[in-house]
């Protein structure tokens, strides 16, 4: 399945985030693709406000992984601005990516070789100041 919308306010892509919330089950993985700002962490908070977590979901800057509990499945918020490479294999994925919750992995492209078959990619570009493509497809990248 592939889908391309576009989005014309931080609104909207939270918005996006909440919709596609309630496609999301135990286990769903969504890797989060784009430059810096375009939006990745919006489209977590929305994701987050549509499980029903309760509480602001901010930029997990110094710590990698936030986990969000309360709603109806445990979010695993991971960003991985700050980590190189060769750390990877420092941090223990399997417990988010193969659990009972949802993963949502920015800059998730460090670690595609880690990510599941039935991962949903999300790519996000910056078209105007206001103006993002968001871009989804399940498996494969
Ligand atoms: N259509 C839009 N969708 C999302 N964010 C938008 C949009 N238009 C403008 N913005 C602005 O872009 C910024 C997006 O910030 P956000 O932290 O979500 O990006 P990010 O991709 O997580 O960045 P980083 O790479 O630093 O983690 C916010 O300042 C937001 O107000
Ligand atoms: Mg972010």
């Amino acid at each position: 399945m592939k889908q391309i919308l576009y989005t014309e306010s931080e609104q909207e892509t939270e918005k996006f985030g909440r919709t596609l919330a309630e496609k999301l089950r135990e286990g769903s993985v969504v890797a989060l693709c784009g430059e810096l700002g375009t939006g990745k962490t919006t489209l977590v908070r929305g994701i987050a406000r549509g499980l029903g977590v309760k509480g602001y979901v901010k930029s997990p800057s110094f710590t990698i992984v936030h986990i969000y509990r309360g709603g109806r499945l445990p979010l695993y918020h991971i960003d991985l601005y700050r980590v190189e490479p060769d750390e990877l294999s420092t941090i223990e994925f399997e417990e988010y990516v193969w659990s009972q919750g949802v993963c949502v992995i920015e800059w998730a492209e460090k670690m595609k070789h880690l990510l599941p078959e039935n991962t949903i990619y999300i790519h996000i570009t910056h078209e105007g100041e206001n103006r993002r493509k968001i871009e989804l497809r399940n498996g494969g990248l």
